[in-house]
């Protein structure tokens, strides 16, 4: 039976997801913007807002979905997977309630503390700013001040690395924020993995690092996340063999202690001296991340979503033994200032052997417009990181000049510079 799947969401981790199951499935999208490389793949687009759970159940009960792909959070925050369920569509993807290890950093954090899971930093709620302030003053030892909901990536201030601790109060006297988790500051090297989870087991992919920072050799401000890499094995080079399958320990326990779960589970790990940590929790795939991993998965994820849905096992999961180097192009000013509405072009020819993803754009009058979020990205593919980056950065000729790019992502140098840290903090 050939499947109907409601993909939800438009940005280049939905197109990611869209290229990985379009040629199995019959596949519909609705997303608030019209993302040209869903829509191409699409056998239908609806606009419908990501958070409208009442308008995507009536799309997908219109089209007849058999099951749905949930890729933003919002989505996830706003009830989609639980309104999806309630009216027969199975939703890859959490319930509210289950979501709130990511919409939720003092629930996920009493969570992992509650659920004896693996990795968690020191950390205390504080629903009273000036009690947080005095924390600040009392603690021995850097901060990480985290308001509780979500903020797209940009509202996490770390003391001793982006502020100061007297910035850091001003921060919070000057914010609305009414809660906010402080945490013991974690220092290494980040990565990601994602996990697949359904039936209270789950099947891990390659870990991946990302680039939060807005500018070359991590400077500025914090993004979404600028561009990202993995390697040919399940590890990076900055990681020692025990760093993957401590972190795999981390997502075991979280599967463990919420059987029900289903969809993506993204672990957020910083690798300290002490081994991996946990600097938070995703409930959906990442993005820039899902462009690594779905390209080079070559279990189909289709049948990932239907063994999920029809309660079987999960696959077991084979990759393409390949390593991927994805950089982002954002619009000018991004993420502090962003030149949304401006119209840009993008030269699909030029790419050549990498992979085009679409990301917040809006096409519209025939044209590609700029939205305030990410534009697009190219994934380069290759044998080795470098030869990865070399492809990647060779598609970047498809960019037009209204765009900012990072181009040091999977270079030799950044990579380099990557392994000597973690060396220096190993020893
Ligand atoms: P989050 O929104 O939790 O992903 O945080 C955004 C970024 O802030 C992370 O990717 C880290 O770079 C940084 N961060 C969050 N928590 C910590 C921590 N406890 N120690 C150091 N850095 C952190
Ligand atoms: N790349 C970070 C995220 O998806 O949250």
């Amino acid at each position: 039976m050939t499947e109907t799947v409601l993909l939800v969401g438009g940005g280049g981790r939905e197109h990611a997801i869209a290229r990985a199951i379009a040629d199995d499935c019959v596949l519909y999208a609705c997303a608030s913007n019209r993302n040209p490389g869903i829509r191409r793949l699409a056998d239908g687009f609806e606009t419908v807002d990501e958070t409208d759970a009442d308008g995507i159940v009536a799309f997908a009960t219109d089209i007849g979905a058999d099951l749905a792909v949930i890729g933003p959070e919002s989505a996830l925050e706003a009830g989609v997977a639980d309104a999806l369920d309630d009216a027969g569509v199975y939703a890859f993807g959490p319930r509210s309630d289950e979501a709130r290890l990511e919409t939720d950093k003092a629930y996920q954090r009493r969570f992992m503390r509650e659920a004896d899971v693996p990795g968690c930093p020191d950390f205390e709620v504080f629903d009273d700013m000036a009690a947080a302030c005095a924390y600040i003053d009392e603690y021995d030892g850097d901060l990480a001040v985290k308001p509780v909901g979500l903020t797209g990536g940009k509202g996490v201030k770390v003391i001793g690395d982006q502020v100061t601790s007297e910035e850091a109060k001003a921060y919070l006297r000057n914010s609305e924020y009414d809660r906010v988790v402080l945490e013991e500051r974690l220092v290494g090297e980040e990565f990601t993995i994602q996990a697949f989870v359904a039936g209270g087991e789950f099947r891990a992919t390659p870990a991946v690092q990302d680039h939060k920072r807005a500018y070359e050799g991590d400077e500025g401000p914090n993004t979404g996340g600028m561009g990202s890499y993995s390697d040919t094995g399940p590890s990076l080079p900055f990681m020692e063999s025990g760093d993957y399958d401590a972190a795999l320990d981390v997502l075991d326990a979280v599967v463990d202690a919420l059987p029900e779960y289903k969809g993506v589970l993204y672990g957020q790990f910083m690798l300290t001296a002490d081994g991996p940590k946990v600097v938070e929790f995703n409930a959906r795939f990442g993005d820039p991340e899902a462009m690594n991993t779905l390209p080079v998965l070559e279990t189909p994820f289709l049948d990932v979503l239907v063994a999920a849905r029809n309660g079987e096992s999960l696959p077991e999961l084979t990759f393409s033994g390949e390593a991927t180097v994805c950089k982002y192009a954002v619009p000018e000013g991004y993420p502090t200032d962003p030149d949304s509405g401006a119209r840009i072009a993008v030269d699909e020819e030029s790419v050549g052997d990498a992979l085009l993803y679409y990301a917040s754009v809006d096409e519209r009058e025939g044209g590609l417009y700029t939205t305030t979020s990410r534009s697009f990205a190219v994934v380069g593919r290759g044998d080795s990181i470098a030869a990865a980056e070399a492809q990647a950065d060779a598609a970047l000729s498809a960019a037009g000049d209204r765009v900012r790019i990072r181009h040091d992502i999977g270079k030799p140098d950044l990579l380099d510079r990557r392994v000597e840290h973690m060396d220096k903090i190993r020893n």
